[in-house]
């Protein structure tokens, strides 16, 4: 598949088609990841499609529009935050940042695609109103890892949310004292919720079988939006 188109690649990384899946793997192999490019109704379903429900209420109660949005991570064809620019059309900017894109996917007016490490943001500070990242951030290495989640809450505007799928955080009680101690040092509120099991063979079939999602709210927490409630459909 790679071999037959064009593709732009952050130094430091090395995509491998020797495997039942194709992958990319930083080149210490410290982190690898399959090649994937999920749609955004299926990321949006698993997250208990709470990302379209925050964009629609986002998009009627923002006076600043569009909404700038952020697909960690999003795959090399951008498919995901392609989706969510076709959908709410340019009541939204979406930018999907990947360290692999396909050369040939163009950027519209409402769609970006950014070669970029999600742990070194080229964002400014509280730029970006909705954030998401499906099955990234539990294949990097620890400190990239936290350096992420600093990031994340760097970009957030106030009252910004982002979603992550199941890590290491999620199995921590929401309460236990190093998630508080992060959320404090980062300003921001940690939420566990329930998505779509991901162990659903339409997305991941031999995953964990539980579906808790983080949701980091950057304070201060509008309220009524999270009183929106996720829904398994
Ligand atoms: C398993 S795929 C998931 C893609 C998409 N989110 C989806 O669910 O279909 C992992 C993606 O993360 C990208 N990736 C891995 N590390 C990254 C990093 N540090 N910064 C940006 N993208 C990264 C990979 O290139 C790959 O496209």
């Amino acid at each position: 598949m790679l071999v037959e188109y064009s593709y732009k690649l952050l130094p430091g990384y090395r995509v491998s088609l020797n495997e039942p899946a194709p992958s990319i793997r930083r080149s210490d192999y410290t982190e690898s990841f399959d090649i994937k490019d999920r749609e955004f109704d299926l990321i949006d379903h698993c997250f208990g499609n709470l990302p379209s429900a925050y964009i629609d209420y986002l998009r009627r109660r923002s006076g600043a529009l569009p909404i700038s949005i952020v697909d960690l991570g999003g795959g090399w064809f951008s498919r995901a935050s392609r989706g969510v620019a076709k959908k709410f059309g340019s009541d939204v900017d979406v930018t999907n940042i990947d360290v692999l894109l396909h050369g040939e996917v163009n950027d519209t007016d409402n769609f970006h695609a950014r070669l970029g490490d999600i742990s070194n943001l080229d964002l400014s500070d509280a730029s970006v109103d909705l954030a998401y990242s499906w099955q990234v951030l539990f294949r990097m290495e620890e400190g990239r890892r936290m350096n992420t989640f600093r990031e994340v809450a760097r970009v957030l505007r106030p009252g910004g949310v982002a979603f992550v799928d199941e890590d290491y955080l999620c199995t921590l009680p929401s309460d236990s004292s190093e998630l508080q101690d992060l959320a404090q040092e980062l300003g921001v509120t940690l939420h566990f919720k329930n998505g779509t099991a991901m162990k659903s063979d339409r997305v991941y079939p031999h995953g964990p079988t539980t579906s808790r999602f983080l949701l980091m709210v950057k304070e201060p927490e509008d309220a009524e939006m999270l009183a929106i409630e996720e829904k398994i459909d």
